[in-house]
């Protein structure tokens, strides 16, 4: 055999190869623009990790004896969902015995701690290993109660995934806590990659409806799926879509196929409570770019305008300063409103309030105010919404809320941490404050004393760092 007839079967090999993985691309993607499989793309419902699992033993997955109540819940479709509540630590702990069953105490739960309303991300099922060690942080760390749901299609519920159903499920779960004694405002709204999606537009439905939660955490979120298709990769490696974009056309009917939206990004307006948006650097599902967009997002009403000269050719030379001059305006407007706080070895942490009605920056109103009027006929009270974004070094996209680093920012801006203090009255301390750092506003009265207090208490918790409802979210939602 010549080398020539070899070296032109190897060519002949590597067409035929490429013409095998082109053929199957094409087939995928056009298998992903069928509601079904596109379905069981996005959800991957069908993964029931862990496989076989016993729901009515979540002591088998980690969780102590008698810690979580497994129940159903009834969503207004008549779709049963498989849930967990988890009591919140200082309430298990203070239980006489064990040998119940939670069920009993969960009233009480509900009334002595805030509750952590959790969504998960696609794949696998509420006891799915990464998920435990969320709720084993919340419920201890944290001492919240925690209740992790499945939406329908998932694990032991019954139906099949949908966009509209799964924020079905969330108000179904958002419900149940009321009907069982939770206080709105001691509710506090998670979600997990795709949860991001469903606990934001849960969150939004609330605003709208001025019923009460006491803010929501974004962990590892996406903007929108649209968005999410263009950067998507499988652990980084394979870009999914990203060939398609080449091909002029490919990408708007992949948009146009996406029957799941999940726009994070347009409901961010309508989101009235606090909101903490976690990411980590290292994040190779979902960039974290996609979290600085909804933190932009969150800010941009504030900024003031840039009108983009239509026509550079012509513009004029005053035309060219007024627009320089806009971009340095927004530049400073941002560096007033936004507080800056680097967290050495973990990660930066931005935020900013935006103060609805009223919103001054230097003594002068800034465009938010005209925004939010526009958005709220008859002007209404105005109110605050902080909006806080931690961009972390580390966490990938699945550990970013069991990072002990970010389970105390959660704390402190959600005030859940009373339990690491000793009870009032405490001696009024004459010491200094430890040294703060000088970024942090004095507004953010929560994060600045917390952050500073290395080694000593501060001289009185606030009544919402001792986890009491202080009814600034109530003015939030009204
Ligand atoms: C749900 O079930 C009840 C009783 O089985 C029935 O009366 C009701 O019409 C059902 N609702 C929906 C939306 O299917
Ligand atoms: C929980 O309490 C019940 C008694 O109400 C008991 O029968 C059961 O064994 C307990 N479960 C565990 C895991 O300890």
């Amino acid at each position: 055999m010549s080398t020539d007839i070899a070296g032109s079967g190897i060519l002949t090999k590597a067409r035929t190869a490429l013409t095998i993985a082109g053929g199957l691309y094409a087939l995928a993607l056009g298998l992903i623009a069928v509601p079904y499989f596109q379905s069981h793309t996005l959800y991957l419902n069908a993964v029931r990790l862990p496989w076989f699992a016993d729901f009515d033993a979540p002591e088998r997955y980690g969780l102590a004896l008698n810690k979580t109540y497994n129940f159903k819940i009834q969503t207004v479709d008549n779709e049963t969902l498989g849930a967990w509540f988890i009591l919140s630590e200082s309430v298990y702990q203070a239980l006489p015995s064990h040998n119940v069953m939670p069920k009993s105490h969960i009233a009480h739960a509900l009334r002595a701690r805030p509750t952590i309303l959790f969504f998960h991300g696609n794949a696998a099922t509420r006891a799915f290993k990464v998920r435990i060690q969320h709720y084993t942080a919340f419920s201890s760390r944290l001492n919240a109660n925690v209740l992790a749901v499945d939406y329908r299609g998932f694990a032991d519920s019954t139906g099949s995934p949908s966009e509209e159903g799964l924020v079905r499920d969330a108000r179904a779960a958002y419900e149940w806590l009321i009907n069982s004694g939770a206080k709105g405002e001691d509710i506090i709204i998670m979600g997990h990659s795709l949860g991001t999606g469903v606990g934001a537009r849960l969150a939004a439905q609330l605003s709208k409806e001025e019923l009460a939660y006491r803010g929501i955490v974004l962990l590892s979120p996406f903007s929108s799926i649209t968005e999410l298709v263009k950067t998507y990769s499988v652990m980084g490696a394979l870009p999914l879509v990203k060939p398609l974009t080449m091909i002029p056309y490919a990408f708007n009917f992949i948009t146009w196929a996406l029957i799941h939206k999940f726009d994070t990004l347009s409901v961010v307006p309508q989101i009235k409570g606090k909101v903490l948006i976690a990411h980590a650097e290292n994040d190779w599902d979902i960039p974290y770019t996609h979290s600085e967009v909804l933190f932009n997002a969150f800010l941009e009403p504030l900024l003031p305008n840039v009108d983009i000269p239509s026509d550079p050719v012509s513009t004029t030379k005053e035309d060219w300063s007024a627009f320089t001059a806009q971009i340095a305006a927004r530049k400073t407007q941002r560096e007033n409103l936004v507080t800056t706080t680097r967290l050495p070895n973990f990660g930066v942490m931005e935020e900013f309030v935006d103060r609805g009605g009223e919103s001054l920056v230097n003594g002068e109103p800034v465009r938010g105010a005209e925004y939010w009027a526009a958005g709220r006929p008859g002007g209404g009270a105005p109110w605050d919404r902080e909006v806080i974004f931690v961009k972390m070094l580390e966490g990938n996209h699945d550990n970013v809320g069991i990072q002990e680093g970010l389970q105390d920012i959660i704390g402190k801006k959600f005030g859940l941490l009373s339990h690491t203090r000793p009870n009032l009255p405490l001696p009024i301390m004459s010491a200094p404050p430890m040294s703060a750092p000088a970024s942090i506003a004095p507004e953010s009265d929560v994060g600045g004393s917390d952050l500073s207090e290395a080694g000593g208490w501060s001289p009185l918790p606030s009544a919402s760092e001792r986890g009491e409802w202080t009814g600034e979210i109530t003015k939030v939602i009204d």
